[in-house]
């Protein structure tokens, strides 16, 4: 009698298994499985760009931290700013059936194909920081990162301000970022959009630093040789900036005095720039993203509907609050 009862009570055990297993698995046939590999842990892959800024380091240090809070498996590659390197590791990625894959584009174009394959193989994908210009929105669920487009605004309405009732021309030189990227495009759109009702702001030379500091300095060498007059240096990211404050040291000038500098990202390097006042002016960009991608990614694993766009929450620093916030800076 007890024999009897004791399968009945297997059988209805490995019954319940099986169709919990089961639910798991049609989860994942609509893209939206939890633990691929049946022990409810998800695993993540995701494709970071590089190791180019502070910046970036900081982002890196916060998806690593948040998974291992989360309780996510990260498996991680560094692109070394490289669009194939990226593909090929969302590859591998898919290959290895993960739950969920995470990437900041390096550039906006080109992502449709190995998209529609991480589609296709019913895998996920968010992305984090950087946009694509796919049309075919339905390639990714979410896209988490800052307004580009607006921090670029808000630099060139600093300027705007900062040179009110003066009509003298104002040499401008600009330092962008990687070509093809989104925040190179649109932080340079942004500020332009912003400076173009002021014809006495002049961007006089514009060229890529590609977000590091080794080639800030080399760029602005350049820029300084070239033209006798600058007054204004707008650097996409603070690295460039701060690469380009040696360069306009070596050359003699006073970075934020002879030069004004205006740049984005409020890395501590960069914080510190602004409250010596070498720098005059920083956007924020904010690369501790981790916590919210974790959410998101546990989200779109189980299936939940999660909004297409996240935006960032930012703010602007002159040298009176980077001195005020430095202390609590936590990259
Ligand atoms: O995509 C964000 C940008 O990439 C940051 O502003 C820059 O520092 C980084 O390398």
């Amino acid at each position: 009698m007890l024999k009897r009862w004791s399968a009945a009570v297997l059988g209805g055990v490995l019954l319940l298994g099986a169709l919990t297993a089961c639910g798991g698995e049609n989860s994942n046939d609509a893209g939206n499985g939890g633990g691929a590999k049946g022990d409810g842990k998800i695993t993540m892959g995701f494709a970071q760009v590089g190791a180019e800024s502070g910046w970036r380091t900081a982002n890196t240090k916060s998806i690593q931290d948040a998974a291992a809070a989360a309780g996510i498996e990260l498996k991680f590659s560094d692109a070394q700013q490289k669009q194939e390197n990226q593909i090929k590791a969302i590859r591998s990625y898919i290959a290895q059936k993960v739950d969920v894959i995470a990437f900041s584009p390096v550039v906006e174009s080109g992502w449709d194909t190995v998209l529609k394959e991480a589609k296709d193989a019913k895998i996920p994908v968010i992305l984090t920081d950087r946009a694509v210009d796919s049309k075919d929105t339905t390639l990714y669920k979410s896209f988490l990162g800052s307004d580009f487009v607006v921090e670029g605004k808000k630099a060139g309405e600093w300027l705007v301000k900062e040179y009110e009732g003066k009509t003298d021309q104002v040499n401008i030189v600009e330092l962008q970022g990687t070509t093809g990227s989104a925040p190179a495009n649109d932080r340079k759109s942004g500020f332009a959009d912003a400076i173009k009702g002021s014809p006495n702001l002049k961007i006089i030379a514009s060229q890529t630093g590609d977000f590091t500091r080794a080639k800030g300095k080399e760029v602005m060498e350049a820029f300084l040789k070239a033209n006798p007059k600058i007054d204004v240096l707008y650097a996409h990211n603070d690295d460039m900036a701060l690469g380009a404050i040696e360069a306009i040291e070596a050359a003699g000038k006073k970075p934020g005095t002879d030069i004004k500098i205006i740049s984005v990202d409020a890395v501590k390097d960069g914080m510190t720039a602004l409250s010596q006042n070498k720098i005059n002016f920083i956007v924020e960009c904010s690369p501790l993203l981790g916590p919210q991608l974790m959410d998101l990614a546990k989200k779109v694993v189980k299936g939940e509907s999660v909004q297409q766009r996240i935006l960032t929450e930012e703010t602007t620093f002159t040298p009176e609050q980077a001195k005020a916030a430095l202390p609590d800076r936590k990259y």
